[in-house]
């Protein structure tokens, strides 16, 4: 697996809510997951927010301080670092919890969105597509436009929603490549899921990298069982010359 990745140009790697779990981040669907204990249509749709916006934005509210008390971890240090030392490296991240960006990642692609940027509903010309805003706690809830005044979501991509076309399309363009990992995801949220296959079709070598099989563990080239924060140290331990 490290020879093959030192050989690699171009090396992709896909990243979900397992790689955030050492620093402390809930998963969706594993043991203790918020789509176990929440329901994601309540909160995690456009239908639940146009009903309860304020019940909405409790429960991200509630996710922003969670994970503003979180640090990135060993797997999100060592892949800032290949996106800093390896051309053709792409990382795209189903998380919106920021903290690949907190570790440094260059050439990030954030399929989801950000639990820290916020977007006018009211699509109003004065305010950019999205805007970053760190306050924790907001000051308001739900928070409003500041340029119109109209209430504002997270800038995340609900269920039911498409993903940024511009991002998706980069996303696609990176599964043109040697080496793909697929690091803490249960891969069942599609598009995202389906840049493995694609990857493949288009012969990539597939790694997945999780304690327990995800549902494209069948399909992989090499199923590496742990933890991330364990496993891509010693991925690059070995790549190290
Ligand atoms: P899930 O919660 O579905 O899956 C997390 C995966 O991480 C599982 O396969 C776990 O086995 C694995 N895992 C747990 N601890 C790990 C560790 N230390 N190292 C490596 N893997 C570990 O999360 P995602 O696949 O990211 O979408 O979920 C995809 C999307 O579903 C999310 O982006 C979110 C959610 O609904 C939106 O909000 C649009």
């Amino acid at each position: 697996m490290a020879r093959r990745l030192a050989a690699a140009q171009r090396v992709t790697v896909v990243t979900g809510a397992g790689v955030s779990a050492a620093s402390g981040v809930p998963t969706f669907r594993g043991a203790g997951g918020l789509w176990r204990e929440h329901r994601a249509e309540e909160l995690a749709t456009p239908e639940a927010f146009r009903r309860n916006p304020c019940l909405v934005w409790e429960f991200y509210a509630w996710r922003r301080e969670r994970v503003a008390g979180c640090r990135p971890n060993p797997a999100h240090e060592v892949l800032a670092r290949w996106s800093r030392r390896l051309p053709g490296f792409t990382l795209v991240t189903q998380n919106v919890d920021g903290l690949h960006e907190a570790a440094g990642t260059r050439e990030l692609l954030r399929l989801h969105g950000s639990l820290w940027q916020l977007r006018c509903t009211a699509g109003c010309p004065a305010s950019p597509a999205a805007w970053e805003d760190r306050r924790v706690p907001l000051p308001e809830l739900p928070p409003s436009c500041p340029h119109c005044g109209a209430l504002a979501r997270p800038a995340v991509v609900w269920f039911g929603e498409p993903l940024d076309p511009a991002v998706l399309a980069a996303a696609v363009r990176a599964t043109a490549c040697d080496v793909l990992l697929a690091a803490g995801t249960s891969a069942v949220v599609w598009p995202a899921a389906s840049l493995i296959p694609e990857a493949a079709r288009r012969g990539a070598f597939t790694v997945e990298l999780n304690p327990e099989p995800s549902a494209m563990a069948g399909a992989m080239d090499a199923v590496l069982a742990g933890p991330a924060e364990e496993l891509l140290p010693e991925l690059d331990r070995r790549l190290a010359p």
